[in-house]
């Protein structure tokens, strides 16, 4: 039983349970705080002992199934999830608020990650190296790390846990899972169709609960040998700190302060058009959002006109709405720093183009931002240096390729940027120079696909990649086998 009176439970060796603490966490709809979506578990470290020591136990069976075996499960799994899809979108934007053709997508695209994940079980797992020792059959063979901690964010519920569970398990892990509690229902929604499919019970564990507590605990834990992390870079350095403590292997997916370069050759309409999606879409709460535009000052005034006439056709409001655009942004607190770095562009003396109030009428329920858009944003000033995570862009004039690239990576960051350019060379030098793990020429920051790695350069990540066959590296580890032909004595 997945829930109990709208209650829902932990999943720990094949059950679903209440926590020891006998407390919950109410899930509010950020589109209107009056509508209390659910309760999950308030878990407390008892539970998440029981937890690893199953997912502990377990692993002795789970890295015994063939990986082809292994792949079926998760086969089974992408099958149930695309049956229900529409069931997993409508939780999800009911709890985070983000349209539901963008969770119908999300649970699609997990859908396409399992799916890519399930082949991989019939892929190389090791390799044949040359011996020094003709006779030497020298090979390396891949294997599971162990028990791996899953700590994943609000703002894409479905898709960050699959990427990070369908390689863990693949390859032969057990897991802990530890969602935001903001998005603790879509997670137990997932966490039913990976039962469903009939994976061994221990295999895949499930415990909401606080950060403070679970995502501690799950980071400090000595039984756990890998713990996968999204989210805010404070939160990434103190998972970093515990894994080190105990040895355990760590990958951070945090922040970003993603730009775009607009050149003087730019197709304008389509570089607005990506530029204002890069932005705004899913309330610009994406890692891989767009929130500097650098266009070159020849162009700017043409360029400023068409981003403020495509920002202004943008409808926000309740994602059920088919004709909206895009949804509340996912918390009460998440607004209030929204706003704080609004009221910090104003005060700082950028100047407002558009946007920039909380709205009112039938949104007053809700934690609904405009489109907002600054100029005369300067490289000092906060909402050009620190992550928002709304729906906030700024405009910058630059006069070269050169002073762009250098604007572009003056910042702590280094996820995603993008340029817009038809000349060759240019896109050549912005390959080359700029400091980010995902790089697009006239292409939108966002998106990722399954089969490509992802991740960030300087305090965007821990350097590690997620997805695509980079996933392999995190989740097993290596065995070197040398295998010596005992010399016959006949
Ligand atoms: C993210 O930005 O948080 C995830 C990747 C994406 O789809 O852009």
């Amino acid at each position: 039983m997945l829930t109990n009176n709208n209650e829902y439970l932990n999943f720990v060796n094949g059950k679903w349970q209440p926590s020891r603490s006998g407390s919950t966490i109410e899930v509010f709809n950020p589109a209107n705080r009056d509508e209390v979506v659910g309760r999950v578990q308030a878990s407390n470290l008892e539970d998440l002992e029981e937890a690893v020591a199953i997912a502990k136990e377990t692993l002795q069976i789970w890295k015994n199934i063939s990986s082809v075996d292994r792949g079926n499960f998760l086969h089974k799994t992408a099958d149930i999830l695309e049956e229900r899809a529409d069931e997993i979108a409508e939780i999800a934007t009911k709890e985070m608020g983000k349209i539901f053709r963008d969770t119908k997508g999300e649970v699609l695209r997990g859908v396409a990650i399992l799916r890519y994940y399930a082949q991989e079980g019939m892929r190389q797992m090791g390799e044949v190296l040359p011996s020094s020792h003709k006779s030497n059959l020298l090979i390396t063979k891949r294997v599971p790390v162990g028990v791996v901690g899953i700590i994943s964010p609000w703002n894409f519920p479905i898709a960050i846990p699959i990427w990070k569970m369908a390689p863990a398990l693949i390859y032969g892990n057990t897991i802990v899972f530890k969602p935001a509690s903001e998005t603790g229902i879509t997670a137990a929604k997932i966490i039913q169709a990976f039962h469903d499919a009939g994976f061994p019970a221990g295999v895949v564990n499930l415990v909401n609960g606080r950060g403070s507590v679970i995502g501690q605990g799950l980071s400090d834990h000595p039984d756990v040998q890998a713990i996968s992390f999204t989210g805010s870079n404070s939160v990434g350095n103190q998972v970093a700190a515990s894994a080190l403590k105990h040895g355990a292997k760590f990958q951070l997916e945090m922040g970003g302060k993603n730009p775009v370069i607009i050149m003087d050759d730019a197709d304008l309409e389509h570089a607005a058009e990506l530029t204002v999606q890069g932005a705004m879409k899913q309330t610009g709460q994406r890692c891989t959002a767009t929130s500097r535009a650098y266009i070159h000052e020849s162009i700017y005034d043409e360029f400023k006109k068409i981003v403020l006439q495509k920002a202004s056709l943008l409808k926000v409001g309740n994602g059920f709405d088919q004709n909206v655009d895009f949804g509340p942004l996912a918390s009460k607190q998440q607004m209030n720093t929204v706003v704080g770095y609004i009221e910090k562009g104003l005060e700082e003396g950028a100047t407002l183009l558009c946007g920039g109030e909380s709205l009112k009428g039938d949104l007053e329920k809700g934690y609904f931002v405009p489109p907002t858009i600054f100029e005369n944003v300067t490289q000092d000033m906060t909402i050009a240096k620190e992550e928002i995570f709304g729906p906030v862009l700024a405009l910058m004039k630059i006069n070269s390729i050169e002073e762009a690239i250098e604007m572009a990576n003056d910042t702590k960051y280094g996820l995603s940027a993008s340029i817009f350019t038809n000349d060759i060379t240019r896109a050549f030098t912005f390959i080359n120079d700029i400091e980010t793990g995902l790089v697009q020429i006239n292409g939108e920051t966002g998106g990722a696909e399954p089969q490509a790695p992802f991740g960030g350069m300087k305090d965007s990540s821990s350097q590690s990649r997620e997805q695509g066959q980079a996933a392999k590296e995190f989740y097993t580890t290596m065995k070197t086998i040398t295998i010596t032909p005992v010399p016959s004595n006949g």
